[in-house]
Protein backbone atom coordinates (compact mmCIF):
# COMPACT_ATOMS: atom_id res chain seq x y z
CA UNK A 1 0.00 0.00 0.00
CA UNK A 2 2.92 2.39 0.54
CA UNK A 3 4.33 1.33 -2.36
CA UNK A 4 1.59 2.19 -4.15
CA UNK A 5 0.40 5.77 -2.08
CA UNK A 6 4.01 6.77 -2.92
CA UNK A 7 4.10 5.64 -6.57
CA UNK A 8 0.64 7.95 -7.30
CA UNK A 9 2.02 11.16 -5.48
CA UNK A 10 5.55 10.37 -7.36
CA UNK A 11 3.56 10.47 -10.71
CA UNK A 12 1.06 13.40 -9.57
CA UNK A 13 3.91 15.60 -8.20
CA UNK A 14 6.13 14.61 -11.89
CA UNK A 15 3.60 15.63 -14.57
CA UNK A 16 2.74 19.05 -12.45
CA UNK A 17 6.15 19.89 -12.85
CA UNK A 18 6.29 19.29 -15.95
CA UNK A 19 3.01 21.40 -16.48
CA UNK A 20 4.51 24.22 -14.45
CA UNK A 21 7.85 24.00 -16.26
CA UNK A 22 5.15 24.34 -19.73
CA UNK A 23 3.50 27.26 -18.12
CA UNK A 24 6.74 29.34 -17.32
CA UNK A 25 8.02 28.69 -21.05
CA UNK A 26 4.46 30.33 -22.02
CA UNK A 27 4.86 33.10 -19.60
CA UNK A 28 8.42 34.16 -20.15
CA UNK A 29 7.66 35.77 -23.44
CA UNK A 30 8.54 39.10 -25.43
CA UNK A 31 6.16 41.75 -23.57
CA UNK A 32 5.87 40.21 -20.06
CA UNK A 33 4.69 43.20 -18.04
CA UNK A 34 3.49 43.52 -13.87
CA UNK A 35 0.48 41.41 -14.16
CA UNK A 36 2.55 38.49 -15.74
CA UNK A 37 5.14 39.05 -13.54
CA UNK A 38 2.90 38.36 -10.61
CA UNK A 39 1.95 35.32 -12.12
CA UNK A 40 5.02 34.35 -13.06
CA UNK A 41 6.42 34.55 -9.48
CA UNK A 42 3.90 32.39 -7.83
CA UNK A 43 4.56 29.85 -10.38
CA UNK A 44 7.90 30.09 -9.92
CA UNK A 45 7.73 29.77 -6.30
CA UNK A 46 5.38 26.22 -7.04
CA UNK A 47 8.32 24.98 -9.20
CA UNK A 48 10.34 25.02 -6.40
CA UNK A 49 7.95 23.45 -3.92
CA UNK A 50 7.17 20.53 -6.16
CA UNK A 51 10.48 20.26 -7.04
CA UNK A 52 11.55 19.92 -3.12
CA UNK A 53 8.24 16.94 -2.62
CA UNK A 54 9.57 15.24 -5.56
CA UNK A 55 12.86 14.75 -3.89
CA UNK A 56 11.24 13.55 -0.48
CA UNK A 57 8.59 11.13 -2.59
CA UNK A 58 11.34 9.74 -4.81
CA UNK A 59 13.83 9.13 -1.75
CA UNK A 60 10.67 7.85 -0.03
CA UNK A 61 10.49 5.35 -3.03
CA UNK A 62 13.76 4.34 -2.97
CA UNK A 63 13.79 3.35 0.83
CA UNK A 64 10.01 1.94 1.15
CA UNK A 65 9.52 0.90 -2.16
CA UNK A 66 9.15 -2.83 -3.15
CA UNK A 67 12.49 -3.27 -4.84
CA UNK A 68 14.40 -2.25 -1.79
CA UNK A 69 17.17 0.19 -1.99
CA UNK A 70 19.66 -1.65 -2.87
CA UNK A 71 17.87 -2.08 -6.74
CA UNK A 72 18.07 1.59 -6.95
CA UNK A 73 21.90 2.42 -5.61
CA UNK A 74 23.93 0.11 -7.98
CA UNK A 75 21.63 0.95 -10.93
CA UNK A 76 23.42 3.46 -13.27
CA UNK A 77 20.32 4.90 -14.86
CA UNK A 78 19.11 5.60 -11.56
CA UNK A 79 22.25 8.21 -11.03
CA UNK A 80 21.46 9.24 -14.41
CA UNK A 81 18.00 10.48 -13.94
CA UNK A 82 19.06 12.10 -10.76
CA UNK A 83 22.16 13.80 -12.72
CA UNK A 84 19.33 14.77 -14.81
CA UNK A 85 17.00 16.13 -12.19
CA UNK A 86 20.20 17.75 -10.86
CA UNK A 87 20.52 19.49 -13.92
CA UNK A 88 17.22 21.28 -14.34
CA UNK A 89 17.19 22.01 -10.57
CA UNK A 90 20.89 23.73 -11.44
CA UNK A 91 19.65 25.20 -15.18
CA UNK A 92 16.24 27.17 -12.99
CA UNK A 93 18.85 29.08 -10.79
CA UNK A 94 19.62 31.71 -13.49
CA UNK A 95 15.52 32.04 -14.46
CA UNK A 96 14.38 32.16 -10.63
CA UNK A 97 16.80 35.08 -10.06
CA UNK A 98 15.64 36.78 -12.67
CA UNK A 99 12.39 36.83 -12.08
CA UNK A 100 12.83 37.83 -8.71
CA UNK A 101 14.78 40.92 -9.78
CA UNK A 102 12.15 41.72 -12.74
CA UNK A 103 9.45 41.14 -9.44
CA UNK A 104 10.80 43.90 -7.48
CA UNK A 105 12.02 46.09 -10.34
CA UNK A 106 10.94 49.73 -10.16
CA UNK A 107 9.04 51.62 -13.20
CA UNK A 108 5.38 51.11 -11.85
CA UNK A 109 2.77 49.34 -13.68
CA UNK A 110 4.06 50.58 -17.45
CA UNK A 111 6.94 48.36 -16.44
CA UNK A 112 7.93 45.42 -19.09
CA UNK A 113 11.28 43.20 -18.95
CA UNK A 114 13.34 44.28 -21.72
CA UNK A 115 13.30 41.48 -24.86
CA UNK A 116 17.14 40.50 -24.31
CA UNK A 117 16.58 39.36 -20.80
CA UNK A 118 13.57 37.55 -21.86
CA UNK A 119 15.88 35.95 -24.34
CA UNK A 120 18.12 34.85 -21.85
CA UNK A 121 16.03 33.38 -19.89
CA UNK A 122 13.94 31.38 -22.57
CA UNK A 123 17.58 29.82 -23.60
CA UNK A 124 17.33 28.58 -19.57
CA UNK A 125 13.75 27.09 -20.00
CA UNK A 126 14.36 25.60 -22.96
CA UNK A 127 17.56 23.65 -21.57
CA UNK A 128 15.46 22.79 -18.73
CA UNK A 129 12.57 21.59 -21.41
CA UNK A 130 15.32 19.24 -22.72
CA UNK A 131 16.59 17.68 -20.22
CA UNK A 132 13.50 16.77 -18.08
CA UNK A 133 12.71 15.15 -21.09
CA UNK A 134 15.55 12.64 -20.32
CA UNK A 135 14.27 11.89 -16.72
CA UNK A 136 11.07 9.52 -17.54
CA UNK A 137 13.39 7.85 -20.20
CA UNK A 138 16.24 6.88 -17.35
CA UNK A 139 13.33 6.75 -14.93
CA UNK A 140 11.52 3.36 -17.22
CA UNK A 141 15.55 2.40 -17.85
CA UNK A 142 15.85 2.11 -13.94
CA UNK A 143 12.82 0.34 -13.20
CA UNK A 144 13.45 -2.13 -15.76
CA UNK A 145 17.62 -2.39 -13.92
CA UNK A 146 19.57 -1.24 -16.99
C1 LIG B 1 15.05 13.09 -6.55
C2 LIG B 1 14.14 12.86 -7.48
C3 LIG B 1 13.57 11.51 -7.81
C4 LIG B 1 13.79 10.28 -7.23
C5 LIG B 1 14.69 9.94 -6.04
C6 LIG B 1 12.99 9.33 -7.94
C7 LIG B 1 12.91 7.97 -7.66
C8 LIG B 1 12.09 7.08 -8.30
C9 LIG B 1 11.91 5.70 -7.91
C10 LIG B 1 12.59 5.03 -6.71
C11 LIG B 1 11.05 5.14 -8.79
C12 LIG B 1 10.52 3.69 -8.72
C13 LIG B 1 10.99 2.83 -9.87
C14 LIG B 1 10.54 1.41 -9.68
O1 LIG B 1 9.48 1.16 -9.13
O2 LIG B 1 11.27 0.53 -10.10
C15 LIG B 1 10.68 6.16 -9.76
C16 LIG B 1 9.85 5.97 -10.85
C17 LIG B 1 9.52 6.92 -11.77
N1 LIG B 1 9.93 8.24 -11.75
FE1 LIG B 1 11.08 9.14 -10.34
N2 LIG B 1 12.33 9.98 -8.95
C18 LIG B 1 12.66 11.31 -8.90
C19 LIG B 1 12.22 12.31 -9.75
C20 LIG B 1 11.44 12.11 -10.86
C21 LIG B 1 11.06 13.13 -11.80
C22 LIG B 1 11.46 14.61 -11.73
C23 LIG B 1 10.32 12.55 -12.76
C24 LIG B 1 9.76 13.30 -13.93
C25 LIG B 1 9.40 12.85 -15.05
C26 LIG B 1 10.20 11.14 -12.45
C27 LIG B 1 9.53 10.18 -13.20
C28 LIG B 1 9.37 8.86 -12.86
C29 LIG B 1 8.61 7.91 -13.63
C30 LIG B 1 7.86 8.19 -14.95
C31 LIG B 1 8.70 6.67 -12.94
C32 LIG B 1 8.07 5.34 -13.35
C33 LIG B 1 9.07 4.50 -14.14
C34 LIG B 1 8.49 3.17 -14.54
O3 LIG B 1 7.96 2.44 -13.67
O4 LIG B 1 8.59 2.82 -15.73
N3 LIG B 1 10.90 10.90 -11.27
N4 LIG B 1 11.33 7.33 -9.43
Amino acid sequence: MTDLLLTIVHHLLAFTLAGVIAVEAVLVRPGLGRRGLALLGRVDAAYGALAGLLVLIGAARVYFGLKGWEFFIYNPTFWAKMAAFTAVGLLSIAPTIRIARWRAAGGGEAYIVPDAEIAHVRRFITAEVAVFALIPIFAATMARGY
